[in-house]
């Protein structure tokens, strides 16, 4: 049920969880020093306990409490992207709860760039926050999409649609910087800033998993995701396209394009992921990114939907 942000203020602080608005996708926020309010939010998103959450600050002095050695390159980066869609893994405090880091010595944390989540922030203290959606679904980039997943039972802030639409970049700057998550802040836009280079995670070698959330199945409609190999000339209804050359198709209910707009079809792939179940589609084809792409969505755009194709 919808909720003010002055109310969400009084249920955090009562050990309550809250769904919020970011830019990127909405999250279901808890009291990151609350672990009972933290351990409700693995409980009501059915979420494995050692996937761990990212902590949502509102201020430079909050990330100073939660961390310890903080890399200048941590500031640097801070300075440059947040409020914004990049969250940092950092060497955790003793302030930060084990169950928020599913046990381990690092905590990712990020400064949402929305004014209703930065100004309830301000009010409760550092949140943590998973995508509010039920574990396995696509993330919420709209109110419509958490009451459909707990049947209106969840309190939520409306913040309308969430500008970004894909989960936010995760950047471990515990030792060489290296993208675990791809997300509309690229490797090249974080390199500049460094002036160093940054290791993308296909790089990752077959060691322990940095990202623990990566070997969960995420991102998935109940439709089956493939990519597009050729559009047939009388498309099923039982199909639906997701589109984005700049050739001409006729637009209809369930074909969608996007005319080369990488960033608008960011924003709605989640959306169209729940409209293609919602319209009982069996299929949803993609047509695919092209490879030399160097738009700033190209990645994390790929990156979820192999995901949510299973591959
Ligand atoms: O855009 C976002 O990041 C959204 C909004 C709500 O801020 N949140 C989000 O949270 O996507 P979640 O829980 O769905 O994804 C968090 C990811 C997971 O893949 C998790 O494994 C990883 O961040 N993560 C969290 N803490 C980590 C840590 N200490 N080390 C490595 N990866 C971590
Ligand atoms: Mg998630």
């Amino acid at each position: 049920m919808k909720v003010t942000v002055q109310e969400a203020v009084d249920l955090i602080i009562d050990g309550n969880v809250v769904a919020f608005p970011t830019e990127t996708v909405y999250g279901l926020g808890a009291d990151v020093f609350n672990v009972n309010a933290v351990k409700k939010s693995f409980d009501i998103k059915g979420r494995p306990s050692d996937n761990p959450l990212i902590v949502h600050i509102s201020n430079l002095d909050q990330l100073k409490n939660l961390t310890v050695h903080l890399p200048k390159s941590a500031l640097k980066l801070a300075e440059h992207f947040w409020p914004g869609p990049l969250t940092l893994v950092l060497n955790k405090s003793k302030e930060v709860p084990d169950i928020v880091t599913g046990g381990l010595s690092t905590v990712a944390i990020r400064m949402p760039n929305h004014k209703m989540a930065l100004d309830l922030i301000n009010q409760t203290g550092p949140l943590t926050a998973p995508s509010a959606n039920r574990s396995g679904k696509p993330s919420p980039t709209r109110p419509d999409h958490i009451i459909s997943d707990y049947a209106d039972t969840l309190p939520y802030i409306d913040g309308g649609v969430s500008k970004v639409g894909l989960e936010s970049t995760v950047l471990d700057l515990t030792g060489k910087p290296t993208i675990l998550r791809p997300g509309l802040i690229t490797d090249k836009m974080i390199a500049d800033v460094l002036r160093e280079s940054v290791r993308s995670h296909k790089h990752q070698n077959n060691g322990p998993l940095k990202s623990p959330g990566t070997k969960y199945t995420h991102y998935k409609p109940l439709a089956s995701v493939h990519w597009l190999e050729t559009m047939p000339p009388s498309p099923s209804t039982k199909h639906y396209y997701i589109l984005n050359s700049k050739r001409k198709f006729s637009p209809a209910e369930n074909i969608h394009s996007y005319k080369g707009d990488f960033k608008l079809l960011a924003r709605n792939l989640y959306d169209h992921f729940r409209d293609a179940d919602f319209k009982g589609c069996t299929d949803i084809f993609i047509e695919s990114i092209p490879k030399n792409l160097s738009h700033p969505a190209a990645s994390a755009l790929a990156n979820r939907i192999n995901k949510a194709i299973g591959a």
